[in-house]
């Protein structure tokens, strides 16, 4: 048995990787904005099962919440930093407000997060952090600046966090969702305003994700067994792409990635002092 604090274990993963991990056998944290919406769970498992108030733009919860986790199951084998948003806006059309709040989800607050578990796991010399990251941190689309851009800042910050702390046993995964049936294209995109400058791209991919709502390729349940498979894993990876769409678009991403890299290197090679000076 394995002690989880999820984040955002209302509905979509979050709830799915916690109904996952309870009919496990392991004990989770189930860290939400509104513990009500995850009552059932708890009535359920009272024993193995704890909600706790935890709001991601609210620094002081962090701590409170690794503190309430630590106080009723007494460690922290796997952080799940599921919780998040996405904003769909043209970097114009973005407000101060929806900057701020966004990063400060997807990016800060998952960051305070991890900061505030690694002492545990320091101390019980093993853990795995999961993020779930995004397609859209490595094969971006328009509208998704702020969105993809505070994912793929968390994963840089991982990478170097993981070697940060890999002498004491703790491992991270990113884990790289392409569409799935969640509440994610609903209730979790905010929009801006569109401006009719953005019809053609912006205006065009939300059209996409529309169209897709209800019918997103990638099934939560099958993403939540895969995840909580890596608790059994000697040597997780440090991202895991899910879904068809995911490795799709990652794997063009690479092609072109080094093909542009080939295609430049004669330019930006030659730019080092020559050897020995
Ligand atoms: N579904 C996809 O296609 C997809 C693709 C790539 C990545 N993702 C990522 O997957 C994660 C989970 O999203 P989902 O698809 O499962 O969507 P979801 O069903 O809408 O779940 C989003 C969760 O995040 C929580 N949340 C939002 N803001 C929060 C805050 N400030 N503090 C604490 N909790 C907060 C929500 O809590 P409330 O119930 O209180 O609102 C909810 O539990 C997100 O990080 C998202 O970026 C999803």
């Amino acid at each position: 048995m394995k002690t989880l604090l999820i984040t955002g274990a209302s509905t979509g993963f979050g709830r799915s990787l916690t109904e996952e991990a309870l009919q496990r056998g392991h004990q989770v944290a189930l860290a939400v904005r509104n513990p009500e919406a995850v009552a059932d769970l708890v009535a359920k498992h009272p024993e193995r099962a704890l909600a706790i108030h935890f709001d991601l733009t609210k620094p002081a919860d962090a701590f409170r919440a690794i503190n309430e986790t630590i106080e009723k199951f007494g460690a922290i084998d796997m952080l799940i930093n599921n919780a998040g948003y996405g904003l769909l806006a043209s970097l114009e059309e973005t407000t101060d407000a929806q900057l701020e709040r966004n990063l400060e989800t997807n990016f800060t607050g998952p960051l305070r997060l991890i900061r505030a578990v690694i002492p545990v796991m320091r101390e019980q010399k093993s853990g795995h952090i999961v993020n779930l990251s995004a397609i859209a941190a490595y094969a971006n689309h328009a509208g998704f600046a702020v969105y993809g851009g505070a994912k793929a800042a968390l994963d840089a910050a991982c990478d170097a966090a993981a070697q940060d702390v890999a002498p004491y046993g703790i491992k991270f995964t990113s884990v790289v969702p392409g569409p799935f049936r969640t509440d994610f294209i609903g209730r979790s995109l905010e929009h801006s305003p569109r401006m009719p400058a953005y019809e053609a791209t912006v205006g065009k991919f939300s059209a996409f994700l529309e169209k897709m709502n209800g019918r997103q390729p990638g099934d939560p349940d099958k993403a939540a067994r895969a995840i909580l498979d890596l608790l059994n894993a000697e040597k997780p990876p440090f991202r895991l792409l899910l879904g068809g769409y995911a490795y799709t678009m990652f794997a063009k991403k690479l092609a072109s990635q080094e093909a542009e890299m080939k295609a430049w290197k004669e330019v930006g090679l030659p730019t080092d002092f020559p050897p020995g000076e």
